[in-house]
């Protein structure tokens, strides 16, 4: 006769599973608020003095706000810090640790209790959304892809690296007013389904399920009601920690015609 494991402790197994999972999730896409620890007492030590308590003394460059002259990635910051800028800015020989911590306190937006996401590499990261990722089926860039979802061309010049790690692991919570999927009926008894892009006074302009641009009046319409859940799959379906941080360093590196 054969053995049927118990049913408790199967259950047991599943839930010490999933807790595992979901702890692990959070380290892995966030650093820890010990890192941030380090890097506020190493900021003040080492950075204050050249690029002041909210770091934007140095031109072209605010630390708080994630801005760099030509920095993008978590590897790039580790690479200044190392190495310096000369002969404007010192390298600094830190541990990983230290130089990780330093990392950790610009990504939390110089907030001690603040989130500091993590942000990979721009080449793997392009690879994963028109791969893997299958971002490129519903997002348009630089002209290129379809219109059924928000053309992210620019997006690294409007989001910060929290709100779009946000939008990757969470687009329904993470969703902005005019993004929501709209089903307008209208008085003559027609339904149009799709995302606006625009909208004022007398007007509602939306791209339909078909990807065509519609112009709807307002007087005409009866009814529109606009949906709280995101049509965009949650990343941590195709792509691992790893890959979603690759992903907010290209999308960080999206900043349109310049
Ligand atoms: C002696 C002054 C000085 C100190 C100390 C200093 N920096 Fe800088 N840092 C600069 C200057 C000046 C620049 C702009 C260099 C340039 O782009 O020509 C800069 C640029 C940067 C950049 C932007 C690089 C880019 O791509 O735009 C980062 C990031 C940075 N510093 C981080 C740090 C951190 C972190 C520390 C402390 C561990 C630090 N700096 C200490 C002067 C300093
Ligand atoms: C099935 C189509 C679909 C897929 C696949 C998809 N998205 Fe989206 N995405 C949308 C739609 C629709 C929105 C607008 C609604 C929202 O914000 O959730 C959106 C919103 C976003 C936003 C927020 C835009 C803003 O203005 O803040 C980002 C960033 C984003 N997607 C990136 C991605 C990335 C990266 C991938 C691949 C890992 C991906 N999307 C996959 C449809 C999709």
């Amino acid at each position: 006769m054969r053995r049927m494991p118990r049913p408790g402790t199967l259950w047991l197994a599943a839930l010490a599973l999933a807790c595992t999972s979901a702890a692990a999730s959070a380290q892995d896409h966030t650093y820890s608020s010990a890192d941030v620890a380090t890097g506020v007492r190493l900021y003040g030590a080492q950075c204050q003095l050249c690029h002041g308590a909210n770091g934007d003394t140095v031109a072209g460059v605010n630390l708080r706000l994630g801005r760099f002259r030509r920095a993008v990635t978590d590897e790039d910051l580790a690479q200044v810090i190392a190495k310096g800028v000369p002969p404007a800015m010192p390298g600094f020989a830190f541990s990983a640790d230290e130089s990780r911590g330093v990392i950790a306190f610009i990504r939390a937006g110089f907030d001690p209790s603040g989130t500091a996401v993590k942000v990979g590499n721009v080449e793997r990261g392009k690879t994963a959304f028109s791969g893997k990722g299958g971002c490129a089926t519903c997002h348009r860039i630089n002209g290129v892809g379809p219109l059924t979802a928000p053309d992210l061309s620019d997006i690294g010049a409007q989001r910060t690296p929290a709100a779009l790690q946000r939008s990757l692991l969470n687009p329904s919570q993470a969703m902005l007013p005019i993004n929501r999927p709209v089903t307008i009926t209208t008085k003559a008894g027609k339904t149009v389904r799709g995302r606006r892009t625009n909208e004022d006074t007398f007007s509602v302009q939306l791209v339909d399920d078909a990807g065509q641009l519609v112009t709807v009046v307002k007087t005409d319409i009866k009814a529109m009601d606009a949906a709280t859940a995101s049509p965009m799959p949650p990343a941590t379906k195709a792509l691992t920690p790893d890959d979603i941080a690759d992903v907010v360093g290209y999308l960080l590196s999206l900043r349109g015609v310049q």
